[in-house]
C-alpha cells in the first residue's frame, strides 16, 4: 500500500487518531524512555529501540491499512502516544487474535483519553474491519490498563488468564489477564451508550 492510500484520521471529541509522522519519533521516544510509563513492561526503550518500534508500526500500516494510531490532542495538536489495533500472534490459547492497546505520555493520563481513543479503535475494528472479536491483555499488576478495558465494556474471564510466553517464568509481569469483546456485545454496549460510542466518532 502506498502512503497515498493510508486512511484518513479518525476524530473523537478531543482527539485525532492518525497515521504516523516523522515528528512523532522524538516525543514517542520520550514516552518509551519514561520508567513510569514502562513500569509494566520489561524495560524502558532506548531511542534506537523506540525508532524500531515506530518503524514496525508504520510498516504494518502500509501492509494492513490499519494498526496503532498516533494519538494527537486536538486542542493543541500535541502527540500523546498510541492507541489502536494490533495482531497478537504469540502462542496462547486465544491467538491469533486482534488486540486493542494503548500507551500514552504520563502528563495525559487520567483524563479519559485512552478510553475515548479505545472506543474509536473498537468501533473501527468492528465496523470497518468486520472483526468478530477484539481482545486486550496485560499483566495482572497493570490495574490501570485493566480499568480501561473494563470501561470499554470488555469482559474478563479469570479462566482465560495466561502466562505470556515472551516473559520469563518467575517474572512479576508473566501472568496476564485477558479481556474480550465480541461484536454482538459491542453492538449492545454501544446502543446503551449512544452518546459516547456514536456521536463522538466522526471521520475528519
Ligand atoms: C493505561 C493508560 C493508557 C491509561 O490511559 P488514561 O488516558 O489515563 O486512561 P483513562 O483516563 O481513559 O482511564 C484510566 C482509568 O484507570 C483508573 N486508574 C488510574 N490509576 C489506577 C490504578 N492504579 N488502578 C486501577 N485503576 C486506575 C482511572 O481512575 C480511570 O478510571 P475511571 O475513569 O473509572 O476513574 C496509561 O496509563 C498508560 O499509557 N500506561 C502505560 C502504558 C501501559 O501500561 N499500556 C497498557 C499496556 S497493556
Amino acid at each position: 500500500m502506498s502512503s497515498a492510500a493510508l486512511p484518513a484520521p479518525l476524530r473523537t471529541e478531543r482527539l485525532i487518531l492518525r497515521t504516523w509522522q516523522p515528528g512523532d519519533r522524538e516525543p514517542f521516544a520520550e514516552i518509551n524512555a519514561d520508567p513510569v510509563v514502562m513500569e509494566h513492561f520489561p524495560a524502558p526503550l532506548t531511542r534506537a529501540e523506540s525508532d524500531r518500534f515506530a518503524d514496525r508500526i508504520e510498516d504494518l500500516w502500509r501492509v494492513d491499512g490499519w494498526g496503532l494510531w498516533a494519538v494527537q490532542i486536538a486542542e493543541d495538536q500535541s502527540f500523546a502516544g498510541f492507541v489502536g489495533l494490533n495482531r497478537a500472534e504469540f502462542a496462547a490459547p486465544f491467538t491469533p487474535a486482534i488486540e486493542v492497546g494503548w500507551r500514552l505520555a504520563q502528563q495525559h493520563w487520567g483524563q479519559g483519553y485512552a478510553t475515548e481513543a479505545g472506543r474509536a479503535a473498537l468501533g473501527y475494528g468492528f465496523q470497518e474491519l468486520d472483526l468478530l472479536e477484539i481482545v486486550s491483555f496485560t499483566s495482572t499488576v497493570n490495574t490501570r490498563s485493566q480499568r480501561v478495558m473494563a470501561k470499554l465494556g470488555m469482559q474478563r474471564d479469570p479462566g482465560d488468564d495466561f502466562d505470556h510466553p515472551g516473559i520469563a517464568p518467575g517474572d512479576r509481569l508473566r501472568r496476564h489477564v485477558l479481556y474480550r469483546l465480541t461484536r454482538p456485545d459491542w453492538a449492545s454496549c454501544r446502543q446503551g451508550e449512544a452518546g459516547a460510542w456514536g456521536a463522538s466518532l466522526a471521520r475528519r
